[in-house]
């Protein structure tokens, strides 16, 4: 091990799948990176495995020779699981660190923590960044999407180095500071949360056609593919079209039909659903999506239930691919609007400043929900779309327009073949309840009143009311 003491333009704490990827291309861009990993021994085997860029790499044991190996003001990035080892270690390094050091957390952490952190960090002269890294292991070593919180001064220090490993969409490095403190990891959590539903939704579409449509999983990958030239444009069509059209080496049958059908999840997607409702959204998509993966999980249930509650489908006609693409198409817009808005929510209760623009734009590459789409998004968010309300934006409007149909078909065939889409048929939902002037509150705002006596605004007159209501009748 080569020590090299403090020239390093930052250190890499936590040797994992994404901490190493990230060192690798820090170094690959000219940085020189100093590592650590708690697992002392995995530092030597992970330098000796980095070819030429090597002597770019210092490696240290401990922490103490780990922060001393960084310039400064020191720029250090854990990659370390979230949570309590996150604050084990601030305490740790806190007394290791001098004025004007930021220490970056790059996990995938609750932004709550993140902004108690920050807090912490104030008047301390040292600086606390959250900061979501997307794209996996491959997108940390060849250019991931960053979203980073924190302060200017932590700003200007990372900045000519995340700027360099970003991934470029037309040269534009998908990485931008969206706010204090919390921001940064909670458009990542946020991120996290479209990705579940836009999952989601490839899922069901999928299911229909193997459920109903009859085609096997090489089938739907072809078909998906061909959805690669169209609107659909995306990393997960790409990634599931190529997942669908693999081979267990084992059975010769296709991989994805010899995979328990019950999907995990490290917590994100429930976050997002959690901070919606604390800002009062609806984030109805990805509800949809967490709570999928949680019946997914219930394999033995529905087993049990099957025989139980049996349904003799009625004859639906399936709807044509076409309709597939364009159905999926309005629900991955109203699966984002509803994302944006959280967004927006936040952003004014947190007095962020989000630029909805500028977080589409960061999203167009490097990230697992890159789209052509986000492209579209970012271009009506710099145009006329107000900040949140993108089906508002003329453009996105129009789009809606021209699937929304497909959409309502494809839902009424799932449903009359008793195919579950709940992912789909929220997006649907939540479409036909914003276009709605007059709702059904009304009813909602009497009941409440009738038996807790909560009040209502009438139509045609200021200030609270209350009901004379006619008494229940027996029958
Ligand atoms: C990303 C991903 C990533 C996430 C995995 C798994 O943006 O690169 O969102 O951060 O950890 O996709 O998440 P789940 O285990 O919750 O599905």
């Amino acid at each position: 091990m080569i020590m090299h003491h403090g020239d390093a333009d930052i250190g890499v704490y936590g040797l994992g799948t994404m901490g190493s990827a990230l060192a690798l291309n820090l170094a690959d861009h000219g940085f020189k990176v100093a590592v650590s990993n708690k697992e002392a021994d995995w530092i030597v085997p992970f330098i000796d495995a980095s070819g030429p860029l090597e002597a770019r790499l210092t490696g240290t044991e401990t922490l103490s020779d780990f922060v001393a190996a960084i310039a400064r003001p020191r720029s250090i990035l854990f990659m370390i699981p979230s949570g309590a080892p996150m604050d084990a270690m601030i305490d740790a390094i806190m007394p290791l660190l001098d004025e004007g050091d930021t220490i970056i957390d790059g996990g995938n952490a609750d932004f709550n923590d993140t902004r108690r952190r920050s807090a912490a960090f104030k008047g301390t002269g040292r600086h606390f960044v959250g900061m979501g890294v997307s794209g996996g292991a491959e997108g940390a070593r060849h250019g991931p999407s960053m979203m980073v919180g924190g302060t200017p001064h932590s700003w200007d220090q990372l900045r000519p180095m995340v700027q360099a490993i970003a991934a470029k969409f037309e040269g534009d490095p998908c990485v931008a500071h969206l706010g204090p403190d919390g921001a940064g990891h909670f458009v990542k959590t946020v991120h996290n949360g479209i990705e579940y539903a836009d999952m989601q939704m490839i899922a069901e579409v999928y299911g229909l056609l193997r459920d109903t449509g009859g085609q096997s999983a090489p089938e739907i990958g072809a078909l998906f593919e061909g959805w690669q030239n169209g609107p659909l444009s995306s990393y997960l069509i790409e990634v599931s079209a190529a997942a669908l059209k693999t081979v267990d080496p084992e059975t010769g049958q296709p991989l994805v039909d010899v995979i328990l059908d019950q999907a995990g999840q490290k917590g994100t997607g429930r976050w997002t659903l959690i901070e919606a409702l604390k800002l009062g959204q609806s984030a109805s998509t990805i509800e949809a999506a967490v709570g999928a993966r949680g019946w997914s999980s219930e394999k033995g249930t529905r087993v049990t239930a099957e025989p139980q509650l049996p349904e003799m489908p009625q004859q639906s006609d399936f709807p044509p691919p076409a309709d597939l693409e364009h159905a999926l198409l309005a629900a991955r817009i109203l699966g984002h609007a509803q994302g944006f808005r959280i967004l927006a929510a936040a952003s004014a209760d947190f007095d962020w400043q989000l630029d909805m623009a500028r977080i589409s734009e960061i999203w167009r590459a490097g990230c697992i929900i890159r789209s052509a789409l986000l492209d579209d998004f970012a271009a009506a968010f710099r145009g006329d779309a107000p900040q949140g309300e993108l089906v508002l934006a003329p453009a996105i409007s129009e789009m809606l327009e021209r699937s929304i149909g497909a959409l309502r078909r494809v839902v009424a065939a799932a449903v009359l073949a008793g195919v579950a889409v709940p992912s789909l048929s929220a997006a649907l939902a939540w479409y036909d309840t914003i276009r709605r002037g007059r709702g059904t509150a009304n009813l909602i705002q009497a009941q409440r009143d009738f038996f807790g006596a909560h009040g209502f605004e009438r139509l045609d007159a200021e200030g609270p009311h209350h009901g004379i209501w006619n008494p229940i009748q027996k029958t």
